[in-house]
């Protein structure tokens, strides 16, 4: 079995990170989506250096290669990279009434089904509730959802995320109590 270590993710990780999220975005949604959906989808994901800098975002390492990322946020934006600004949302949110979000969740594609996505997401809960949130939600992929319902999110509301060139791409609001 493959030993992933974790740490938070720094401004150095930047161009692995980037490179990983390319190739599951193209690899990893091409059982889910259309190669058109799978093209718009790339306008609303990727990478969210904020997260990065407000230190809520994890890599997974297997010896020195990044194979996993994802992370979590105390602020409003539910989902969409740094050139998504229309998404984007700065706003502090309240633990005490608001849920935290959960983000930008990534498996480099030769890593896919191997707990990588299960780890990152119980790190994220773990902070998330350490800093006072009893609940999280998120945007899901198609591609992401079987993750998260494996991991106890229930489904809020069905959407389509829909790219700027009209290409409606299926996205799922989910989430899970803490406590
Ligand atoms: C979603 C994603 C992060 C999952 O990463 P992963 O490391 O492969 O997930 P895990 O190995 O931790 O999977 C844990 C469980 O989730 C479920 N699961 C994950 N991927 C699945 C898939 N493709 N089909 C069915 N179930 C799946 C399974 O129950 C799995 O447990 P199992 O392998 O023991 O059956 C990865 O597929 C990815 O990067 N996708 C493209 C980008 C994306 O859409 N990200 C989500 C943004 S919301």
């Amino acid at each position: 079995m493959t030993k992933f270590r974790h740490r938070l993710a720094t401004s150095d990780d930047l161009p692995a990170i980037a490179t990983l999220m390319r190739n599951a975005i193209e690899q990893l949604q091409a059982a889910y989506l259309t190669p058109a959906q799978i093209v718009a989808s790339r306008e609303s994901m990727g990478l969210d250096t904020r997260l990065v800098e407000d230190g809520t975002y994890f890599v997974i390492e297997a010896g020195t290669l990044l194979v996993g990322c994802g992370g979590w946020s105390r602020r409003a934006t539910l989902y969409g990279g740094d050139h998504a600004a229309a998404l984007r949302d700065d706003r502090l949110l309240d633990p005490a009434t608001e849920p935290a979000r959960i983000r930008a969740m990534y498996t480099d594609p030769a890593h896919a089904r191997r707990g990588v996505g299960r780890l990152v997401l119980a790190l994220c809960e773990d902070a998330a509730r350490a800093a006072g949130f009893a609940r999280v939600e998120l945007m899901a992929t198609a591609a992401g959802e079987p993750l998260y319902r494996s991991c106890g999110y229930t489904l809020i509301e069905r959407v389509d995320r829909l790219s700027p060139r009209g290409v409606a791409v299926p996205g799922a609001v989910m989430g899970k109590d803490l406590v």
